[in-house]
């Protein structure tokens, strides 16, 4: 199993080279791979519980609450001048439109059977995820990959984990007409099912002066994503001067961030812009989440061709729909160095938005802290060379996930508080991605792609 994992890396770095790789398929299973497939395990035994349990039905769609609500621009270490730059000039924030955003985005009658709304899978009560390892859509079925929260996606320079939608507009299209989320025909087919309505009738004409349409629709919608800015953490407070917001644990973690556990390398802007806005450099990485289980030769095959038929919905369903969707960055660009690189995400609010990675393969910030301390393994040439084995102490990582655990907003507190609990006594448990021996073995020699 671990060998030909191997030797499906390894040859696919000779398919895309052209060039054959004599020599270097030989490594001796360490006592990391051992660890990789321990996870492995994990995860197989979640996709085969998910199969049998034979779910149908999606999750019901959840009430708009009060978390819902536009956010005030009024928080502590919101940036209003970014906020207010994100609102495109052909899509101006009105109330109404705001209303008919949130209205629309509530409301299950956008997907094909009427069973899934986009709070499905992005639910104000988990801070705009579902809580799920991937998300499941119009009759039960499972994608790919995992919810990313839709809190501060107005500052994301490119929407999905592969970037593949450049705005908020763009985006939205896609989840209605993708089979596995819901799973609409066409953009059209969901129009048609709201126009029946007096309601949206009504509110299209008054919020745009036309009957409901695609473009109106999609704009509605990212008018109410620009309003959820969540700011006003613990962290937010300390840099704003109130030094007992955090305790030493965080500042010591903080630290760490920045230094030792060379965080900001990604989670940051580069040093002449620095950003602690949302903790991410708007750049994709291959971090080395478990690309080694797929057959990457066939994947790349394939999705060369996908990516050359040229169609934005093709690539969506890929990407939502199949394995092709572990190639990343690599779907939109057919760049062999973005293959498995997916998009930095920001860290707010990261305690209660899990489970991790892009796969959501990583249950708790310890198991996502063990993988970065391990330095992810020696067989992916495309891996960020910024990933190495970190040498982290076990009360290091503590002090690394009370830093992240600062970040979450107010309006969460009491779910991060929970969630704290929760993974903490998870991690107690099992940690299937630790490797002490490679978080304190040498550094990595890197694989220089071909
Ligand atoms: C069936 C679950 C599901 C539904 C329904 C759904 N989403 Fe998502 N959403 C996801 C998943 C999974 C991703 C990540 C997909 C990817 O990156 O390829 C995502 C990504 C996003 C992103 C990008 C965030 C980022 O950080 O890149 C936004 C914004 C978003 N969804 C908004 C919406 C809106 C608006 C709707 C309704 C029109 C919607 N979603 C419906 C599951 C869903
Ligand atoms: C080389 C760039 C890079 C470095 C260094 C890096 N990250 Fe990441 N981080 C990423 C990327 C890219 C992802 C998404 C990877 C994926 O899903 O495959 C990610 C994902 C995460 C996630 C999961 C977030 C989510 O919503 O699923 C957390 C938490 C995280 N990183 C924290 C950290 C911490 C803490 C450090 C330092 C120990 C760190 N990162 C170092 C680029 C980086």
């Amino acid at each position: 199993m671990i060998v030909t994992h191997q030797l499906a890396i390894l040859v696919c770095v000779a398919f895309l080279s052209g060039k054959a790789l004599a020599g270097q398929a030989s490594h001796a299973a360490t006592a990391a791979d051992v660890a990789i497939s321990s996870g492995d395990r994990v995860y197989a035994a979640e996709r085969f519980s998910n199969a049998v349990s034979g779910i149908r039905r999606p999750p019901p769609i959840p009430e708009a609450g009060l978390l819902a609500q536009p956010r005030s621009n009024r928080q502590a270490g919101l940036p209003l001048d970014a906020t207010l730059a994100t609102i495109p000039p052909d899509n101006p924030q009105t109330a109404d439109k705001i209303a008919l955003g949130e209205k629309l985005f509530f409301d299950g009658r956008l997907s094909v059977d009427g069973t899934v709304a986009c709070a499905t899978c992005h639910d104000p009560q988990r801070a705009f995820t579902d809580g799920r390892r991937v998300s499941i859509g119009v009759r039960g079925r499972a994608g790919q990959r995992n919810a990313p929260t839709v809190l501060n996606a107005l500052y994301n320079k490119t929407q999905f984990w592969d970037g593949r939608a450049k705005t908020l507009e763009d985006q939205a299209a896609n989840p209605i007409v993708n089979p596995v989320e819901m799973g609409q025909p066409e953009l059209e087919a969901a129009v048609a099912s709201l126009a029946a309505y007096p309601e949206y009738q009504q509110a299209f004409q008054k919020v745009f002066g036309r009957p409901p349409n695609g473009q109106d629709l999609v704009r509605a919608l990212a008018s109410y994503e620009r309003t959820l800015a969540s700011f006003d953490s613990r962290f937010d407070r300390f840099l704003a001067g109130d030094e007992g917001a955090i305790d030493a644990a965080a500042k010591r973690g903080w630290v760490l961030f920045n230094g030792r556990a060379r965080c900001n390398k990604c989670h940051a802007l580069p040093d002449e812009t620095p950003d602690l806005v949302n903790f991410k450099d708007d750049d994709f990485h291959n971090v080395g989440v478990l690309i080694v289980r797929h057959q990457v030769i066939p994947l790349a095959r394939k999705a060369e061709k996908l990516v050359d038929s040229g169609s934005a919905s093709s690539v969506d369903r890929a990407a939502i729909g199949n394995e092709m969707s572990a190639l990343g960055r690599f779907l939109v660009t057919k760049k062999e160095s973005d293959i498995a690189s997916f998009k930095t995400p920001g860290l707010r609010n990261v305690l209660v938005t899990g489970p991790y990675f892009h796969d959501g393969s990583h249950e708790t910030l310890w198991d996502v802290l063990d993988h970065y301390n391990k330095g992810a393994g020696p067989r992916d040439p495309w891996l960020d060379p910024d990933i190495q084995p970190l040498a982290l102490e076990e009360g290091e990582l503590d002090d690394l996930v009370a830093f992240m655990a600062s970040l979450t907003s107010e309006e969460y507190r009491e779910l991060g508080a929970r969630e704290l609990v929760r993974q903490r006594e998870l991690a107690g448990r099992k940690r299937p991605y630790r490797d002490l021996q490679r978080a304190f073995g040498p550094k990595r020699v890197e694989a220089v792609p071909p």
